[in-house]
């Protein structure tokens, strides 16, 4: 007999990294080539349309694990007993503003959105936060959802992590896939530190493989900014990669990642001197469908100093939304 099928929810289903993502997810790339799936598009009225006309095209996609396509404006509807939901809905920034300007535009959407997830999502849901700045939405979130388990809900640091690495290949000419142990640490935002101490290229540790200044110095400040990278050369923000990003998260979730570790934000439990509850990227793997986040990794001054700096910008996000937080 099959599997059932698993709900996913996709808010800002009009959208772009929407687009990118949904036919990925239809195709299996994100719960496994045996694993049907049915899709919720969640809109707000000025985006409903285009949410539309993608499940028309996920239709004319004749994708043999779509199981079935809703669309819907209705919060409750949206979760109704959803597995997984990825909260992607919200507005992007553009050139010259930094992610945390979009707390006030933003915030207001995930305090709503963590309800409808407490009173109508499966008692399984896991639940990624895309739209910006994620930390701090996934927090709101997570704050007025108090019957889910808080671990059930992260942010999206894997796009940053999926960066550190593919830079840290293309610098010292190396297959990505020979990078092994980088970690993001702290918050979706410039003040990230994706930290190579433990990481190896082709079992070589990347201390010796780059230049540790340039470790240090242009390269953490090329991976912490590269979302406005592609916003000045692309002319709007990632979507591809993000979408990328995103299915990578859930299906390492989900499925485990075995040895090799990767990067998640989700709320501390103390770890590395972090305040508890927190939305902050540490590095973890992942079994039995739960995140561990890797506890035993030596820190030196400079690493120590560049969390502590994107701890207290979480922790000041945290405060300016005092009120949204259940
Ligand atoms: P977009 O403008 O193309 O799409 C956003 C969609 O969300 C729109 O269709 C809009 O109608 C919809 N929306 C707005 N409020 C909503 C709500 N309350 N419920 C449901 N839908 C809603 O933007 P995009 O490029 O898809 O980016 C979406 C978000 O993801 C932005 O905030 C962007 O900054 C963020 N982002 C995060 C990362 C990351 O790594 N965490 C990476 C890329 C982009
Ligand atoms: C990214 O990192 O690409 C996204 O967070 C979009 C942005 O605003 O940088």
């Amino acid at each position: 007999m099959g599997k059932n099928p698993v709900t996913v929810t996709v808010t800002g289903a009009g959208g772009q990294i929407a687009y990118a993502a949904l036919f990925r997810i239809a195709a299996g790339d994100m719960l496994g080539p045996d694993q049907p799936v049915a899709l919720k598009l969640l809109e707000i009225p000025e985006g409903v349309r285009a949410a539309e006309g993608v499940a028309l095209e996920l239709t004319d996609s004749a994708f043999p694990l779509l199981q079935n396509v809703e669309v819907t404006t209705d919060i409750a509807a949206g979760f109704d007993g959803t597995n997984v939901a990825l909260l992607v809905g919200a507005r992007p920034r553009t050139k010259g503003m930094e992610r945390g300007d979009l707390l006030e535009a933003n915030g207001g959407i995930f305090a709503p959105q963590g309800r409808a997830i407490n009173d109508y999502a499966a008692s399984d849901v896991r639940v990624l936060v895309v739209g910006n700045p994620a930390n701090t939405n996934a927090l709101i979130a997570q704050r007025n959802a108090p019957d889910v388990p808080a671990e059930r809900f992260t942010a999206l640091t894997r796009l940053d992590h999926n960066r550190a690495a593919g830079i840290l290949a293309e610098h010292v000419g190396a297959p990505v896939a020979d990078v092994e142990g980088v970690s993001v640490w702290g918050n979706h935002s410039p003040t990230q530190y994706p930290d190579l101490t433990h990481a190896t290229v082709g079992g070589r540790p990347a201390y010796e493989v780059a230049d540790p200044e340039w470790i240090r110095g242009p390269y953490v400040e090329r991976v912490a900014k590269r979302g406005a990278e592609i916003i000045e050369v692309r002319g709007s923000s990632s979507a591809a990669s993000a979408a990328g990003a995103s299915i990578d998260h859930i299906r390492d979730w989900v499925l485990g990642t075995g040895e090799r570790w990767t990067s998640v934000a989700l709320p501390s439990e103390g770890w590395y001197g972090v305040p508890e509850g927190l939305v902050c990227s540490f590095p973890a793997r992942s079994s039995g469908g739960r995140w561990s986040v890797v506890e035993d990794l030596s820190m030196d001054e400079f690493s120590a100093g560049k969390l502590a700096a994107s701890v207290a910008e979480l922790e000041a996000e945290r405060d300016a939304v005092e009120e949204l937080l259940g």
